[in-house]
């Protein structure tokens, strides 16, 4: 069974990291949309909140698992089973940031191949920190997370 890892923050998750999910799920036969509970760096929704927003962003496609993880990304894929990591890219910006994730992962981990899925063009501008500044300042984010009338994201 091939078991992929997508990891992020998703703090929230976005309409972008949907269609990343869709697409990795016709590739893998399990993918974990998996976040990365990260104490020091300072997120907007909780573990657990995150969680509530991925399951019901995911709920539709059966082989893809909400779950979150600590510490180093390659141990908890051995945890898995997975050895393929999946990251969305949007624009080039994205590349350098990337390009150093993989190589501390890779040498950390050669057995795990990360595989970058390029985003469309209607999502290469959306991102979790855009839709957190908007939801600060009261401006709609309809059409930017899979579930705008979600409880969780009425807040002003
Ligand atoms: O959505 P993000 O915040 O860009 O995701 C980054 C993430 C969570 C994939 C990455 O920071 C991570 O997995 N960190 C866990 C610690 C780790 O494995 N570090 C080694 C690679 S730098």
């Amino acid at each position: 069974m091939s078991i992929a890892v997508f990891p992020g923050s998703f703090d929230p998750i976005t309409v972008g990291h949907v269609e990343i999910v869709k697409r990795a799920a016709k590739i893998f036969d399990r993918v974990y949309v998996s976040i990365l509970e990260n104490p020091g760096k300072g997120s907007e929704f909780s573990v657990e909140d995150r969680l509530e927003l991925i399951n019901d962003a995911i709920k539709d496609i059966p082989n893809a698992v909400s779950d979150a993880y600590a510490g180093l990304l390659v141990d908890y894929c051995r945890r898995k089973g997975a050895n393929v990591i999946v990251r969305g890219i949007r624009t080039g910006n994205d590349v350098d940031y990337e390009a150093m994730l993989e190589s501390v992962n890779n040498r950390i981990a050669p057995e795990i191949t990360t595989v970058y899925l390029i985003s469309g063009a209607e999502y290469m501008h959306i991102s979790s920190s855009l839709v957190r500044q908007l939801m600060k300042i009261g401006i709609s984010i309809d059409g930017l997370v899979p579930n705008a009338d979600h409880k969780l994201l009425r807040r002003g």
